[in-house]
């Protein structure tokens, strides 16, 4: 075998060919797997896609830049772990396009601040962040409670959606200006929205003004089931290998 090696590493030509074919094998193996995504994710008890409502406060959140300063993934470090709690899983990003990971941290990691604070904190919290964390540098984002949220339009990126994998179904894509009406609301009859979403959904006028669907609404909405789909009391990781933790 070593004579052989002697031949090929004194015909550099050789020597390239067979380093080409040699890096072609080890970068199919990696990559091809992951043009069939639906499989290389695992998949995890939990994971629903947003509401229109949510889905609206998703594109807030694009739009206004929140990921130049804030990052949505909990690495499996120690001090992340104990600072933000369980570690993200790939599945819990599987329905963001583009997921939102990011890379900056100017503040802190948002992957699980669902449930963490009130919506009258969060709302006072964009308004004038200084008003609850005085030494914040945070931008005010007080245009939000103005701004109606756009909700009539959803529909469609819902659809595009679909055509890159998320379960929207007709009739989520239908009904999806009454859901996220309903969604913002105290007091309309949530039993269809509830079923059509299924597990832990959020039904509130979570702005505090009730004449009005603003895109603090939605932003609200959306922060608010960041990192709360997946429950970890009961998920179990899967073994290297593919076997099932016994
Ligand atoms: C210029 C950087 C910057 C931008 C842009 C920014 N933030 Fe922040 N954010 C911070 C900093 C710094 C903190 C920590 C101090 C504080 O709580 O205000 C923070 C804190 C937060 C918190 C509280 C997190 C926690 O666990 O206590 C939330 C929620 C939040 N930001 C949401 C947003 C949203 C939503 C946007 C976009 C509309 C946004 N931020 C844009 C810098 C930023």
């Amino acid at each position: 075998m070593f004579k052989h090696h002697d031949k090929i590493e004194r015909n550099s030509v050789l020597l390239l060919i067979l380093t080409v074919i040699l890096v072609s094998i080890g970068g199919l193996v990696e990559i091809a797997p992951l043009f069939r995504i639906e499989q290389t994710i695992e998949k995890v008890e939990g994971m629903r896609p947003y509401t229109p409502l949510e889905l609206v406060g998703s594109k807030i959140y694009k739009r206004e830049g929140c990921y130049g300063c804030h990052s949505q993934q909990i690495r499996v470090l120690r001090d992340e772990v104990e600072r933000y709690g369980h570690y993200s899983l790939a599945a819990e990003s599987m329905y963001d396009f583009p997921f939102q990971w990011g890379s900056k941290r100017t503040g802190p990691d948002l992957a699980r601040v669902g449930g963490k604070y009130s919506d009258a904190w969060h709302v006072r919290h964009l308004v004038n962040p200084r008003d609850v964390v005085p030494e914040s540098i945070m931008p005010s984002y007080k245009f939000l409670v103005e701004h109606d949220a756009q909700i009539s339009g959803i529909s469609a990126d819902m659809e595009v959606l679909r055509t890159l994998g998320v379960p929207y179904s007709d009739e989520m894509i239908q009904n999806s200006t009454s859901d996220a009406v309903i969604q913002a609301s105290n007091d309309r009859d949530a039993d269809a929205l509830q079923k059509r979403y299924g597990g832990k959904l959020n039904v509130q006028d979570f702005d505090g003004d009730p004449n009005k669907i603003s895109e603090m609404d939605a932003l609200v909405a959306y922060l608010q089931v960041l990192g709360t789909f997946v429950d970890f009391a009961k998920f179990e990781p899967v073994k290297v290998g593919g076997d099932k933790k016994k």
